[in-house]
């Protein structure tokens, strides 16, 4: 059976697939998908740097099963969601909010967070740890406590399932009650600029003379969403190189570069989408408006051509070229965020003596199109 860029985010090992279209078919279009493929580092690069192509189809902002309701709403005023001049000033908000964020505090939290899941003994909880763990971490950075943070966890869950194209309508509508829930959770905070991550993120949007608060409230939403995939599937890869091999990290030093380096050599996020609302050129091939193109981050981060010996895990890599966070204008600002919590929750496993051999090297991955998060156990 042939894969697809799309069910290569599920294989045991992506990385043969990918490399065959990095050296073979790096900016192709693929039949099967009825999109565009883009593999190397040169086209990935191009795909996310042009300004003919949009992050959601020209005529359907936000997906139609959720137009309308709270969970259409917030969808529709994400940084992540949107373009354009609106998106330029927002982000530089969400930005500036994100790059004050405490990591120190941050990674105490998600150590004392794991501690507690740890508590109950039996096998490590891993959903748990991946999923829960780092959004109650982003829960309580937003000032939610006394469990409200863990509420907010378990909405989140709920919220993202709406995100991605296949959603049923029974995940949609349950979206959109947690999406109601998050802002009722949240809205105090930005209504009364608090400390912590919605008084930055308040405050930002008073320096850059952005009054509308409703944005700002959708964002935080989506300060707990963005968090919640993708640092499962950076905790959970980490896991796995460990159950296959990769050294145990002394120091909490060696545990960051072990964290950064999977960032690139197994990246949680695989792919990401882009719609042409104008005709784009890469070198012969020319795209034109309407089409779509799938942007593999995972593969361009394996290209020989931007890392060398790219296929071996090296966690203290001198100046890796990584596209596993994005590029150019909607490059994420949840980077350190993210490094931080997957540290200190992997240091904390590994503190509390689980061990490589504890966990599975070829576990099952969820069913998604774009976030590799492995299925560790309950
Ligand atoms: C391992 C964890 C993470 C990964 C792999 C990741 C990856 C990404 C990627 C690839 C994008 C850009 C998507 C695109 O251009 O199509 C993005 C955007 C974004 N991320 Fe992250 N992210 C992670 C964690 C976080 C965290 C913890 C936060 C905040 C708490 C965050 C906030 C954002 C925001 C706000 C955007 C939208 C930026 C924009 O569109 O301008 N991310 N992320």
């Amino acid at each position: 059976m042939t894969t697809t860029p799309v069910e290569a985010v599920r294989l045991p090992d992506p990385y043969p697939f990918y490399a065959a279209l990095v050296a073979d078919s790096p900016f192709a279009y693929d039949r099967t998908l009825g999109a565009w493929v883009a593999a190397d580092a040169a086209a990935v690069r191009a795909v996310l740097g042009s300004g003919a192509l949009r992050v959601r189809p020209p005529a359907e902002p936000v997906p139609a099963g959720i137009t309308g309701t709270a969970a259409g709403e917030v969808f529709g005023d994400l940084v992540r969601m949107t373009d354009g001049d609106t998106h330029t000033r927002l982000k530089a908000v969400v930005t500036q909010a994100l790059g004050s964020a405490d990591t120190a505090r941050a990674g105490r939290l998600a150590a004392e967070f794991t501690h507690e899941a740890l508590a109950a003994g039996g096998p490590p909880p891993y959903e748990e740890l991946m999923t829960a763990v780092p959004a109650r971490v982003v829960a309580a950075l937003c000032g939610l406590a006394d469990g409200a943070d863990r509420e907010a966890a378990r909405a989140v869950g709920d919220f993202v399932q709406c995100i991605p194209a296949s959603a049923t309508p029974g995940q949609q509508r349950a979206a959109a009650r947690a999406a109601e829930r998050l802002r009722e959770l949240l809205g105090p905070g930005i209504e009364s600029g608090a400390d912590g991550l919605l008084g930055e993120l308040v405050r930002a949007a008073g320096r850059a003379s952005w009054a509308a608060a409703a944005p700002l409230l959708s964002n935080a939403v989506g300060f707990l969403s963005q968090t919640y995939d993708a640092t499962a599937g950076l905790i959970g890869n980490t896991l796995v190189a460990l159950a296959r091999g990769a050294a145990v990290p002394g120091t909490a030093r060696a545990a960051e570069a072990l964290v950064r380096e999977v960032v690139r050599y197994d990246a949680p996020v695989q792919n990401t989408r882009r719609f042409a609302a104008e005709p784009f050129v890469h070198g012969d091939v020319k795209v034109e408006a309407g089409a779509q193109i799938l942007v593999l981050l995972a593969a361009a981060n394996r290209d020989p051509s931007v890392n060398p010996e790219p296929h071996l895990l090296l966690p203290d890599r001198a100046d890796p070229v990584v596209f596993t966070f994005g590029a150019a204008a909607h490059r994420c600002p949840g980077r350190e965020l993210a490094t931080a919590l997957a540290t200190a929750v992997v240091t904390e496993l590994l503190r509390a003596g689980v061990g490589p051999s504890d966990l599975p090297a070829a576990p099952a991955y969820r069913p998604s199109p774009n976030a590799r998060i492995p299925l560790l156990g309950s």
